[in-house]
């Protein structure tokens, strides 16, 4: 690892110095402090010693001090490191646990079991059911427990710290023959024993994915049911709505039921105007969400493009607006093409080609950007890529979600200051998610840090191009441990750093 450091090609220069030990393990000299919570920038000094920060100082009153390593960060950005609430890492933190699309955006933690897939706790009958499959093949699926989940993830030790929910469908696919009903009461309480063992191992709360045809026939009553464990325990509810089109409301009211009759925080999941008929809405949406803040505690994420992508979804086949074909298994061919074209290509209809794609993944170009914009600025909002790594022609906010907010929405369209972005991605990130210590840049807590340069920070990655690290992210640091440089070397660096992080009293 010291020879990688040594290397003096990377903007920000690094070096060594002798360590007496009496000093701290690694100085960040002359930095811009933004520490996550929505605070002005401050000149500074930082000190980290056995993964935490243990001094917050002023520039040069920390000149005598010894350390292993001396970075100096020429007056550039020092945030906490990004916390991506919204991923489907969950198989990925093991099988590739370098992780390196989200740590060289700058994510130090990424929290597992959206929309209601998780890799854990798992027994499959066979393929893993839609959208299960986004996680991986069956062969990904080894964690019959949530345990033994956890001990895969401190074994592989990854990149990135990750924080775990736990998903309905998964449940329901272990406890179900058939996922077009809703569960009987049987197959409620077995869902709940599983869903209490992760509690009680550190999971952070249940997860639904309602609109998908694997948890629509769901009703109400039986997410009610199994939200049961999640007050007891200080867990959470987070829900990828039942409709993103036109019962937007309705599915948020559904939402907010769930949270308000297990008495537990509910996140809405990328919450977004989905379709042309809906364009508009972002109003009347946040409306319903600020009037339910009043009564319970309620937030959202989102993610920084006006497309989204999943598994190719045939009641979201469309001619409104434009549908990228990903991947699709029987015509593996036909990835990265439009479905418009296919469908010409086979002299079919729209349906008829997305149907025969089968099974296959899709990007939807179906958001305004006024939308768009009114979500991502609003105060209940937390950023998380959504990001999927499996996808061989990923959607660009895998690579690239968290510099775009910095780069793209903050300095460039100036939808809000740079501050309150970094605040969105880090230290209302963790207070929602109940990740402590985390978060924020405050002597003590642990030192999951960040070296940005705020004039070039951006996404690289593009729709046709999506596989590219952003720029400007300098120097990343997770649990103390330099392990990412970017600069035009852009390389993870060192021992992998990052844990299971168990829900905060387990
Ligand atoms: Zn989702
Ligand atoms: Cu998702």
């Amino acid at each position: 690892m010291n020879g990688a450091i040594n290397k003096q090609t990377n903007p920000t220069s690094i070096t060594n110095t002798s360590n007496d030990g009496t000093g701290c393990d690694t100085l960040i000299r002359n930095v811009s402090v933004i520490d996550g919570s929505g605070a002005q920038p401050f000149a500074a000094d930082v000190a980290i010693v056995n993964g935490r920060i243990c001094r917050i100082a002023a520039v040069g009153t920390l000149d005598d001090w010894q350390a292993t390593q001396t970075i100096d960060g020429h007056g550039k950005v020092l945030s906490p490191g990004f916390i991506d609430v919204h991923t489907h890492d969950d198989t990925n933190v093991i099988r590739q646990p370098e992780m390196f699309p989200k740590l060289s955006q700058g994510v130090t933690t990424v929290v597992v079991g959206n929309c209601g897939i998780s890799a854990a706790p798992v027994s499959l009958k066979g393929a893993p059911p839609d959208p299960m499959n986004l996680l991986g093949d069956t062969d990904a699926f080894n964690y019959p427990t949530f345990a033994s989940y956890v001990a895969a993830v401190n074994h592989a030790r990854p990149s990135v710290n990750v924080a775990a929910l736990i998903g309905h469908t998964a449940l329901r696919s272990n406890q179900m023959d058939r996922l077009d009903r809703a569960a009987t009461e049987p197959e409620i309480s077995a869902m709940c024993v599983q869903l209490s063992e992760a509690l009680a191992h550190g999971a952070l709360g249940l997860s639904t994915g309602l609109a998908y045809g694997n948890a629509i026939s769901a009703p109400t009553s039986e997410v009610m049911a199994l939200a049961a464990p999640l007050a007891a325990a200080g867990g959470i509810y987070a829900t990828h709505l039942r409709s993103e089109f036109a019962e937007i409301l309705e599915a948020m009211e559904e939402a907010f039921q769930i949270g308000k009759h297990a008495r537990v925080p509910v996140v809405i999941s990328h919450l977004k105007c989905a379709g042309v008929d809906n364009w508009g809405r972002s109003g009347e949406v946040l409306a319903a969400l600020e009037q339910a803040q009043r009564y319970q505690p309620v937030g959202c994420d989102c993610y920084p493009y006006t497309a989204s992508s999943s598994t190719l979804d045939l009641k979201q086949v469309t001619d409104t607006f434009d549908i990228q074909v990903t991947w699709s298994e029987p015509h593996p061919a036909m990835g990265g093409k439009m479905l418009a074209a296919i469908a010409a290509e086979w002299s079919v209809d729209l349906h008829e080609a997305a149907r025969r794609l089968q099974p296959a993944g899709a990007v939807y170009h179906g958001m305004h950007d006024d939308d768009v914009n009114r979500i991502l600025s609003h105060p209940a909002t937390v950023v998380g890529s959504d990001g999927l790594p499996n996808d061989p022609l990923p959607h660009p906010r895998l690579w690239g979600a968290f510099p775009r907010v910095l780069g793209y929405y903050s300095r460039e369209k100036k939808l809000f200051p740079l501050t309150v972005a970094v605040k969105k991605m880090t230290g209302m990130s963790a207070e929602r998610f109940g990740l402590t210590d985390r978060g924020l840049v405050r002597e003590g807590y642990w030192a999951d840090l960040v070296l940005f340069d705020p004039e070039t920070v951006r996404d690289a990655a593009t729709f046709t191009d999506p596989m590219q690290a952003a720029e400007g992210i300098e120097t990343v640091w997770v649990n103390g441990v330099l392990s990412y440089r970017g600069g035009a070397e852009k390389i993870a660096t060192g021992p992998r750093a990052g844990r299971f992080l168990a829900r905060a009293g387990t």
